[in-house]
């Protein structure tokens, strides 16, 4: 199948992927987090490899405690479980940091496109941050937050379970980015210029998604292909269901079942854009489950709100832009990759842009001054809120 239509409309176009390609990998390769101890230029030899020519890895062996991958697994999906009331009200209106409860009923929305009839939900959360957002300051700011969470009594060890998961994948996630850019001949905090230094201008955000199955001939949810707007997310599989796939350079889908002991990891937009176009967004999508839901975590890393992606120029060494130049001479991408007009932009800026569209309820409660600027005739009938913010 060759379907590069991608349904993701703010990540922007994915690089072209099409049958005339060689580089028609059919499995998802596992990178040893230990090698990066044992022995480096493996490590890094494989994981360039790997970003450059696929995409997608699996990393083993990573510094996350198994027990504290065993307890979010355990504790995540109760969430769903709570009475709707509860769930409602945490509902991602109530948040300025566009955090909380977010379902998407296809009886309630545009989303005329979408081929499904259950309710899909996602619980959004992000590291315990306080919002320092004062009038006067610019709006983006306000992203910056605490999440919303359950009553402790309701849900006991919810939050203290996911803050301490977030914790350490958010530890992972900067180490990991390090080890990206030496893999890319950089020094390793080359890429650092991204991210602000005390990491308090960064929002990684975190989604816990539940995918109804497929049961009594009533159709199940997926979500169809898209790239992630993330620099990288660290996906960590719930459930055993093999739905996600990611489109491999000959356009073919393959299929990334869960490994234990593993995050998958992808390269999501922002990254795309900072190495210009040397490690390209990868689309990806989850088929509809059948049998009981399906359940992940999805973290993404963020640059600093206050960076522009088209302010750093890194200095990549030949062979990575040889490897960049045979790659894209297979898939038969030519000329130079080009920033857009919001590249300029302050990070912060684009990211709330992008948010507000997609959730008037939280523009009109939160945002005022900006409200009427998306939505000069008001807030529409139905919610906006659908795929753009449902990955
Ligand atoms: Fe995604």
């Amino acid at each position: 199948m060759h379907d590069n239509k991608l349904d993701n409309p703010e990540s922007g176009t994915a690089t072209p992927r099409g049958p005339d390609t060689k580089l028609d990998y059919h499995e998802i390769p596992v990178i040893d987090w230990r090698l990066s101890e044992t022995d480096k230029p493996r490590f890094l030899r494989e994981l360039r490899d790997a970003m450059i020519n696929i995409g997608f890895l699996y990393l083993g062996n990573h510094t996350v405690p198994k027990d504290v991958i065993d307890r979010v697994k355990e504790m995540a999906p109760k969430f769903f479980d709570l009475p709707p009331e509860a769930k409602d009200a945490l509902d991602m209106k109530n948040s300025a940091h566009f955090h909380g409860y977010l379902k998407v009923d296809p009886s309630n929305t545009n989303d005329t496109d979408y081929n499904y009839r259950d309710i899909r939900e996602q619980f959004n959360f992000g590291g315990a941050r306080e919002c320092h957002w004062r009038d006067g300051d610019p709006e983006y700011l306000k992203l910056h937050g605490e999440a919303l969470w359950p009553p402790e009594e309701l849900l006991p060890g919810f939050r203290d379970t996911l803050l301490a998961y977030y914790n350490h994948v958010e530890d992972l996630s900067y180490k990991f980015t390090q080890l990206v850019s030496e893999s890319l001949g950089l020094s390793p905090e080359a890429l650092d210029v991204f991210f602000d230094e005390d990491h308090q201008k960064l929002q990684p955000r975190c989604k816990v998604l539940r995918y109804p199955g497929s049961t009594d001939g009533k159709l199940g949810s997926g979500i169809g292909a898209h790239v992630d707007g993330s620099f990288l997310t660290y996906l960590l599989q719930v459930t055993d269901h093999r739905t996600l796939e990611v489109q491999n350079l000959s356009g073919d889908w393959i299929p990334v079942p869960p490994k234990d002991g593993t995050f998958v990891i992808n390269l999501g937009k922002t990254l795309e854009k900072v190495t210009r176009r040397v490690l390209p967004a990868t689309p990806h999508r989850v088929l509809a489950p059948t049998g009981p839901p399906r359940f992940s975590i999805a973290f993404f890393s963020s640059v600093g709100l206050d960076v522009k992606l088209a302010g750093h120029d890194l200095d990549f060494p030949p062979e990575v832009l040889n490897m960049k130049a045979a790659r894209d001479k297979k898939l038969g991408v030519s000329g130079e990759f080009a920033f857009s007009e919001k590249d300029n932009e302050l990070s912060g800026e684009v990211v709330l842009t992008r948010k507000l569209r997609s959730h008037a309820d939280v523009a009109e409660k939160f945002y005022p001054k900006l409200f009427p600027k998306y939505y000069p005739n008001g807030r529409p009938e139905k919610p906006v809120t659908g795929r753009k913010e449902f990955k």
